[in-house]
């Protein structure tokens, strides 16, 4: 992927959000015009001590000055989101790469957005835009432990918004989920957006199987697709067409090791959710980990920059 053009910006606010999630809000120091953004987009910030993370934006995308993103402060990820909510406070300067959009609003006549969580923040900023525009009806169903972990409560209560919102809080008891099914279960002509933890997004691709996946969106959103597992070991692969023959390392994706290798892969999200890098399999056992093929699909395909292996796989490449 291409880096985005970067930018200095100033944080002007740092607030609650909710419990546990900070909200912040970026300008130009100048009072420059920033780069514009669609619904969906996210930016990558520079965090004290060197590492990148990114972060979807929920600010509506007609604002030209400003940046709103919102961070759950997750001890139990790689301290990145830790540093952001503890260091950065309002007069800091953050080093911004301009925003991206892997989790585009596609035109439809319908949406169905599924938040749980932080994942919340990207949602907010199509429903902003599709209210603010009087786009298609819409519904979100927001999913959260409690209601104190439940951010943007207010601008949901909007009369404009409310109606159109499902709010549910399961107290962290898997008998209290909300069942999402009766939404699922008929497909309509409407688009799906989904983000959140990972076991809610495994959950509606599970439910969804059944829709046309060209109307089906998930985005990663840090929850970890790629992120190495336990159980993941180094596994050999053949590039059929150039009969390159190299080991997967533990820590290194599939889609990384071809190109170190000579192919040519394209990507986006890398993140498992896009479905750009789709790979044909010709022989092997792939271990599927990705928000985007269908079980038919898998049987001939895999997403390479998430999907692993462990054993031999051969890939049309
Ligand atoms: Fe998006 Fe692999 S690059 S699914």
């Amino acid at each position: 992927m291409e880096s985005a053009p970067i930018l200095e910006l100033r944080v002007t606010r740092a607030e609650p959000a909710a419990h546990g999630i900070q909200l912040f809000e970026l300008r130009d120091p100048a009072g420059a015009r920033l780069p514009g953004f669609e619904p969906g987009a996210h930016i990558a910030i520079d965090l004290p001590g060197g590492p990148t993370r990114t972060y979807s934006l929920c600010n509506d995308p007609a604002e030209t000055d400003r940046y709103v993103i919102a961070v759950k402060r997750d001890t139990a990820g790689r301290g990145g989101s830790v540093r952001l909510v503890d260091e950065v406070q309002a007069g800091h300067t953050l080093r911004v790469q301009a925003p991206r959009n892997q989790f585009a609003l596609v035109p439809a006549p319908a949406y169905v957005f599924v938040a749980g969580g932080i994942g919340i923040t990207p949602i907010l900023s199509m429903i902003r835009h599709l209210v603010a525009t009087g786009g298609p009806p819409f519904h979100l169903y927001y999913l959260t432990r409690t209601p104190t972990m439940a951010a943007f409560l207010q601008e949901l209560s909007d009369p404009a918004i409310a109606p159109h919102v499902t709010l549910h809080h399961d107290e962290g008891d898997p008998d209290l989920a909300f069942d999402l099914w009766p939404v699922f279960e008929t497909p309509s002509r409407a688009h799906m957006y989904c983000c959140g933890p990972r076991p809610l997004m495994t959950a509606v691709r599970d439910m969804t199987g059944h829709w046309p996946s060209s109307a089906l969106h998930f985005e990663d959103f840090g929850t970890g697709l790629a992120a190495p597992r336990a159980e993941d070991v180094p596994f050999p692969v053949r590039l059929a067409r150039s009969g390159a023959m190299f080991e997967v390392a533990v820590g290194t994706t599939i889609l990384e090791a071809m190109r170190a290798h000579g192919a040519t892969v394209p990507s986006s999200c890398e993140s498992g959710t896009c479905g750009t890098c789709r790979t044909r399999v010709i022989a092997g056992d792939p271990d599927h980990r990705d928000l985007v093929l269908t079980p038919a699909e898998r049987n001939f395909n895999m997403m390479v920059c998430v999907s692993r292996a462990r054993s031999l796989l051969v890939l049309d490449a």
